[in-house]
């Protein structure tokens, strides 16, 4: 079996990256010692927007340091990035040859981008599906991994899949989604009815930043916004601020929203946020630890080199059968 998942290197990364996706990997590996996990850093996507280079290769560093540090295996897992495996460009064209216009312009994250954006959309925005799509397939992953927000492009991936094996026979496996039910979508702080998001928040406290400083964090906790009413309890629909808030504390300590519900009857509001913000500022300074202590080991360098190597060869050798399956050889 394998589990593969990416991340966009765009903006910084955030907790709602941490538990949607980052966390669900390495509790599925520990899960299922056998499979075979292979993360990587989608760079090209992040050229679908402007981009500066050295901040580029600095959160490309970041996230690559990130996944390591969350417990994932370094022996076993396979972390690359995506451009320097070329197959990807190559499949990622062959999945547009698959896919049609109008399902690219169909994708809602498509659509909500151009609303905002208007001018000087890249024709890469649209077909970015594709090249997901092409990630996916070319290492025959079993499972995804992702926030609820990708499910869209994991449905595109499905289908894209079972066009091309009907058309050309057995080519491709066709992938399963992995939706963790705690924190599939985690909400902003200050607006708690919008994803919380690296790349589109207009104000810095409406996200945690990985590496905001500790202090920061616990900061953006106890600012955070609540809702009307004084009961620790989740509801989602009525009082999405504490909702989410429990989300996050169940995240990223592994006590159930119930026992915490249980633990917090009669706490106020700010109570709760007082010890969330501990939790948070824990969180963020042993996985920074964490990431230094690595970044100084020459571990992820290692780690790197070794996965781009077996990446390569595995991503080519789908190449060569699409290619194959197409005419093209
Ligand atoms: P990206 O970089 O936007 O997000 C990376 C992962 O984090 C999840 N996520 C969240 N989960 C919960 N709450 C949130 N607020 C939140 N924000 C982000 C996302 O769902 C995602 O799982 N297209 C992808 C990257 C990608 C990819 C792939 C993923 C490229 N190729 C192949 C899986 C397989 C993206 O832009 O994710």
């Amino acid at each position: 079996m394998r589990i593969l998942t990416g991340i966009k290197p765009t903006g910084s990364l955030t907790l709602g990256n941490y538990i949607g996706a980052i966390k669900s990997l390495a509790t599925l590996q520990a899960a299922s010692p056998e499979a075979e996990v292979i993360v990587f850093i989608a760079d090209l996507h992040a050229l679908t927007t402007p981009q500066d280079k050295n901040e580029l290769r600095q959160r490309k560093k970041e996230i690559a340091l990130v996944y390591l540090a969350s417990g994932l295996d370094r022996e076993k897992t396979i972390l690359f990035n995506q451009s320097e495996i070329s197959a990807h460009n190559q499949l990622g064209y062959i999945m547009e040859c698959t896919s049609y216009i109008g399902e690219m312009e169909r994708m809602t994250q498509y659509k909500d981008k151009k609303k905002k954006q208007v001018e000087g959309i890249r024709t890469s925005l649209l077909t970015y599906p594709a090249l997901m799509a092409a990630d996916i397939l070319l290492y025959d992953a079993d499972i995804i991994p992702v926030g609820v927000d990708q499910k869209q492009h994991l449905e595109l991936t499905k289908t894209l899949a079972t066009r091309f094996n009907n058309a050309y026979g057995p080519t491709f496996v066709v992938p399963e989604g992995f939706i963790p039910k705690i924190g599939k979508k985690i909400m902003g702080l200050q607006n708690p009815t919008k994803k919380m998001s690296k790349s589109e928040a207009d104000n810095p406290k409406d996200y945690i930043s990985l590496f905001d400083s500790p202090a920061e964090g616990r900061n953006k906790i106890k600012s955070a916004i609540t809702d009307s009413g004084q009961e620790v309890k989740f509801d989602s629909k009525n009082k999405p601020g504490i909702s989410n808030l429990l989300t996050i504390y169940s995240g990223l300590t592994n006590s159930s929203i119930k026992e915490l519900e249980l633990k917090y009857a009669s706490s106020s509001y700010a109570e709760f946020k007082v010890d969330l913000g501990e939790v948070v500022y824990n969180f963020l300074s042993d996985l920074q630890t964490k990431c230094q202590q690595l970044d100084s080991s020459g571990i992820l360098e290692q780690v790197l080199k070794r996965s781009s190597a077996y990446a390569n060869l595995l991503a080519n050798r789908k190449i060569e059968k699409v290619y194959k399956k197409l005419g093209l050889r």
